[in-house]
């Protein structure tokens, strides 16, 4: 279906993907703070007056909001200057799509699941943080289901694929050289960036309202997953195992994240491939590229 949508943070790795896939068949702005690829207009969310005269020209029916500071470790050293983008940035943004009645999609975190221990999740689980970039995030989604009613808030973690500049867990492995400790006492649901991305076009397609979890059906430990990529991508390093305990991390990790999508499979029929498959998708692509 064709719409005009506005993607914030679409010089990132979550936003530049969004902003390809949703290009193909709707109108796509993309903002970013710096002028780099897929930024159409350079907009600091921090700065209100600015991103509503940006909105307000480009008058997106859809606003995708990706721009964010996620660095789990920067927000809890330095958690009001992380706010000021986190919350109030996202608060500027929501407050538009409010005045003028338009549907916004938030990325949020599977990180909201941190305080429920070793079970699987579903949307009507308990939400609590471990650190402050949940806090935010928790604290976004309270904010958007106050003051909005056409909303998509998706849950997602462990977001991964083929990113040449970016940082991504994957990025991070075949840039590593072997240099990578990778906890073995943390379990994930990696999630595949396409499936990430299609889902969401599932969903706006089908115009749903509410909070979804997307995440792939797959858990496993990060270290598991490292040695997994290792494989698929026929990598000549392996990544050396470590315990959560003996990291030094400014914020604290959930040593479980697992996480049930159905709700979005079923809305949308889009089922996500296994780890594997979209291993060697990416392996492929190295491959021939
Ligand atoms: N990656 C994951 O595994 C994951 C998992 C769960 C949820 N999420 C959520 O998904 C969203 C996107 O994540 P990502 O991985 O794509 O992150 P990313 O690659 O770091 O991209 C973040 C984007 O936000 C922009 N940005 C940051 N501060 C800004 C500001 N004040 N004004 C305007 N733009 C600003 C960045 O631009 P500059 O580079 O110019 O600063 C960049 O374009 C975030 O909300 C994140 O919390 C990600």
């Amino acid at each position: 279906m064709s719409k005009r949508i506005l993607v914030t943070g679409s010089s990132g790795f979550v936003g530049k993907n969004l902003y390809l896939r949703l290009g193909k068949e709707s109108f796509v702005t993309g903002i970013s703070r710096n002028d780099l690829y897929f930024t159409d207009d350079v907009v600091d969310i921090r700065d209100r007056e600015r991103l509503h005269s940006v909105l307000d020209d480009r008058n997106p029916k859809v606003v995708i909001h990706c721009a964010y500071n996620l660095h789990v470790d920067g927000c809890e050293v330095n958690p009001l200057e992380a706010a000021i983008t986190n919350i109030e940035g996202t608060n500027n943004v929501v407050d538009w799509c409010k005045e003028r009645s338009r549907k916004l999609v938030f990325m949020s975190t599977d990180y909201v699941y941190s305080l429920n221990g070793n079970v699987v999740n579903d949307e009507k689980s308990p939400v609590g943080s471990l650190n402050v970039y949940t806090s935010h995030k928790i604290e976004n989604e309270q904010y958007i289901r106050k003051n909005l009613k056409d909303y998509l808030i998706i849950r997602s973690g462990f977001i991964y694929g083929y990113d040449k500049k970016g940082l991504n867990f994957l990025m991070q492995m075949i840039n590593s050289e072997g240099n990578m400790k990778v906890p073995e006492d943390q379990i994930i649901s990696p999630t595949n960036v396409d499936y990430l991305t299609e889902s969401i076009e599932g969903l706006l397609n089908g115009d749903f309202v509410g909070i979804y979890n997307c995440n792939g059906n797959e858990s496993l430990s990060r270290f598991d997953f490292a040695n997994k990529i290792s494989d698929v991508l026929k990598l000549k390093f392996r990544p050396t195992p470590i315990l959560t305990k003996d990291i030094e991390n400014k914020a604290p990790r959930p040593l479980s994240c697992v996480v049930d999508s159905s709700l979005i499979q079923i809305a949308t029929g889009i089922i996500p491939l296994s780890n594997n498959s979209y291993l060697k998708q990416i392996e492929e692509t190295l491959t021939y590229y």
